[in-house]
């Protein structure tokens, strides 16, 4: 098995899995609505540290492409700080986000295109960026092969060094008695970039994840906090706060802060990239 089929067969085991336990239908867009609303960030705010260090990396005069930006959380405060971002993503939720956003903040030089990113038509761009988005690519090399494609200067893509949709896998084991289908992430990625040539840098970005910022002050907000997300059926909610209170003491510690959740390990971003050497047009490099 290549380990771009490797990179498949775990999508397929995760498809699989999802179709025996919640049934084989599909939301119309899984990325709208709630889900959306949690990537809505101000795009002119101050730049945590790991987006400081994207920027770093975007000249004034880039076209910055952002692949399955969603919201525009990465790109839009991009936009103030390069010639032009294009965001390509397949949600109409996230799109709507994006527009809101873009011109509340009034933006002028962020455009969005939405697609998916294979199907989109052709848009060249200095940096063709992608954050979060890799674990939930089936055809991965496609996806990087057209990444590439598309970039003068630069590819950067960002994963979690654990899938987040994975975050709850060791809450998930006690609830439904088995091993949550892990979807694919950096230790499945970079081979499959190997193996296509590439020899990218890896760099470990400084901050934590921006979403779970929010330390539980009670036990019923730790366990609130652990049963949230996609990952337990509406259905299962009540046994799943029954299970989590039956393993309290071996799912969280309790401090000054508050209560910690053990079960989900420390987790860095990481930052993939290579230059293309393209060039941008009328220029060396
Ligand atoms: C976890 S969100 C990340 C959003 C954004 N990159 C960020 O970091 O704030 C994943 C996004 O990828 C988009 N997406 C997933 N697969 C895609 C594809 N094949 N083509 C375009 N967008 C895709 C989804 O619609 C969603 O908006």
């Amino acid at each position: 098995m290549t380990s771009a089929e490797a990179y498949a067969a775990r999508h397929d085991a995760v498809e699989a899995q999802r179709i025996r336990l919640y049934g084989s239908q599909r939301q119309e867009d899984p990325w709208g609505g709630e889900a959306a609303a949690v990537f809505r960030f101000d795009p002119r705010r101050e730049l945590d540290a790991n987006l400081e260090i994207i920027a770093s990396y975007v000249e004034p005069g880039d076209v910055f492409v952002d692949v399955g930006g969603g919201a525009g959380r990465v790109s839009l405060p991009m936009s103030l700080r390069c010639r032009e971002v294009v965001c390509v993503d397949s949600s109409p939720g996230m799109g709507l986000e994006f527009d809101t956003l873009a011109s509340g903040a009034g933006l002028t030089n962020a455009r969005r295109i939405q697609s998916d990113w294979l199907e989109a038509p052709d848009v060249r761009g200095d940096r063709t960026f992608t954050a979060d988005v890799t674990y939930f690519v089936r055809n991965i090399e496609a996806f990087i092969n057209k990444l590439q494609a598309s970039a003068r200067r630069r590819v950067m893509i960002t994963v979690w060094s654990e899938p987040p949709p994975n975050r709850s896998a060791r809450i998930f084991r006690l609830v439904y008695g088995e091993e949550q289908a892990i979807l694919p992430g950096h230790r499945q990625l970079l081979p499959v970039l190997w193996d296509m040539g590439l020899l990218p840098d890896v760099r470990v970005l400084p901050g934590p994840p921006w979403w779970e910022t929010v330390v539980p002050l009670t036990r019923e907000e730790a366990v609130e906090q652990a049963s949230a997300g996609r990952w337990l059926k509406p259905e299962d909610k009540d046994e799943g706060r029954r299970v989590i209170e039956r393993h309290f003491d071996e799912l969280f510690s309790h401090g000054s802060a508050g209560f910690s959740p053990k079960w989900r390990p420390e987790m860095r971003e990481l930052l993939i990239t290579w230059e293309t050497r393209q060039g941008r047009e009328g220029q060396e490099g």
